[in-house]
């Protein structure tokens, strides 16, 4: 049979069936594999391994394609708005005018902390990085939200989603305060979701704080670009601890320590510090030599993807945003003039272009973010917020899988084999 694949091993042939998805690469079903020849695939990093099926996001890597329940980023990051494009990764469908107001109105009703959180940011030092905050406030908040926390029930799982979506601004915007020595804003319900937030980041109690429309939009479409991204590692870290049958909250703050390293979310406060160390093009050659060197573990930060092959369709749109900022505000950032420099430095040499390493959506949005005011440490925070959906959106496609599982990888064991314990005085 044409969909089966064939392996030989132990001496004996098995076939096992090949899965087609509605688009992107055939998949071999090999669940009994182990139950047939006793043997275990290795697969470290997940480079073959589809972990899950999933009908959220789909991505090209070679082309350059990413699409959120089938619409390409580039027309949502342009046309729609993050609270819809929420909406479409919870509900699988665009809303319409009216289910959209309702969504809208439900998450804003939703944005206010419970007052006793407060008490939680007092606790960390002032100088805490504020992703280390997010991860212990998200992870408390397993301990403040008791009415929907049976995972077995849907309406309790859509108003956890709904609690973090509304409540990570506002828990973002408190680390913020929190590093600055300014009072906690309280959240405002007549703002947008993406206004609001900006408000209770920057605005502060003695003034009326007036939303920028331009960065409103910029900053709405960055949450757009960061809402989802397939199985990457934080998702999949929020998958592996749903799958245990986790309260959400905890399963969020998992995928937020995930997000947290350089590899992964952290990678945009790296490369703004990069672009700030390399400062004029003229050092752009020995900063290219340094992460084409071995022996150097200096690598080009906002540079490369595990999936992209080409670039990342979120860098582009990232790319003209920086340019929208900057005329809306009124400002200049040679840096801007560094990355575009570099970037264009790195895609004509062969080490770049052999190993097919583009900008990601990293290289860019650290400009726009720094341009709007945020410090770098709180860049991966956005992140954060912005992806939370994505998060919530494939924690729950995957509880509600009745064919779902705990997650257990197995290992090539390498250890030694079994022997005695030797009393201490005998070693
Ligand atoms: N600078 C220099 N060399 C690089 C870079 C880079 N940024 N990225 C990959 N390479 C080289 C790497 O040294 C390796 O070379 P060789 O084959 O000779 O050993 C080759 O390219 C393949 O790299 P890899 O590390 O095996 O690839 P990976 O798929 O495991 O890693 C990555 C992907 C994103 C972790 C990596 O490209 C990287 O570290 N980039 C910089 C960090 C970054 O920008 N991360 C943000 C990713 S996008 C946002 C997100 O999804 O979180």
């Amino acid at each position: 049979m044409a969909n089966q694949a064939k392996l030989t091993t132990a001496g004996k042939e098995f076939e096992y069936p090949i899965l087609k998805g509605s688009v992107g690469p055939d998949v071999i079903d090999i669940r009994k594999l182990y139950g047939q020849t006793g043997q275990f695939t290795f697969d470290p990093g997940f480079t073959s391994t589809a972990a899950c099926e999933s009908a959220l996001t789909y991505i090209d890597g070679d082309e350059g394609v990413l699409l959120h329940r089938g619409y390409p980023i580039g027309q949502l990051a342009e046309q729609s708005s993050f609270m819809e494009v929420c909406y479409l990764l919870l509900n699988g469908e665009l809303p319409s005018g009216d289910e959209l107001e309702t969504f809208s109105t439900t998450i804003t009703r939703h944005t206010m902390l419970h007052e006793q959180l407060a008490t939680f940011y007092r606790g960390f030092r002032r100088d805490a990085h504020p992703m280390a905050i997010m991860c212990g406030v998200v992870g408390a908040l397993s301990a403040f939200y008791h009415d929907s926390t049976d995972i077995a029930d849907p309406e309790h799982r859509k108003i956890s989603s709904h609690r973090l979506i509304a409540k990570m601004p506002t828990i973002a915007a408190m680390a913020y305060k929190y590093s600055v020595g300014q009072p906690f804003l309280y959240p405002d319900n007549k703002l947008s979701y993406t206004g609001n937030f900006l408000r209770m980041t920057f605005g502060v109690p003695a003034e009326e704080y007036e939303v920028i429309p331009a960065v409103e939009k910029a900053m709405d479409r960055i949450f757009i670009l960061h809402a989802d991204h397939e199985q990457n590692a934080s998702t999949s870290t929020v998958r592996l601890a749903g799958s245990s049958g986790a309260n959400p909250f905890a399963c969020i703050a998992a995928g937020i320590a995930c997000l947290w390293g350089p590899a992964h979310g952290g990678a945009n406060e790296a490369a703004l510090n990069m672009l700030k160390e390399i400062g004029t093009p003229d050092k752009i050659p020995h900063y290219i030599e340094r992460a084409k060197d071995k022996n150097d573990p200096f690598r080009l930060m906002g540079f490369g993807h595990r999936v992209y092959k080409n670039y990342d369709p979120r860098a582009t749109v990232m790319q003209s945003t920086v340019r929208e900022v900057f005329e809306a505000l009124k400002v200049d950032d040679p840096l801007f003039e560094t990355a575009l420099r570099l970037e264009e430095i790195a895609l004509n040499d062969p080490y770049f272009v052999e190993k097919k390493l583009f900008p990601n959506v990293d290289f860019y949005s650290g400009i726009i973010l720094s341009a709007i005011g945020f410090p770098t440490t709180m860049f991966t925070v956005l992140f954060a917020l912005a992806r939370t959906v994505g998060w919530v959106a494939q924690w729950n496609e995957m509880i509600s899988d009745p064919g779902q599982k705990i997650g257990r990888p197995r290992q090539l064991y390498t250890g030694p084999t079994q022997r005695d314990y030797v009393a201490i005085d005998k070693r």
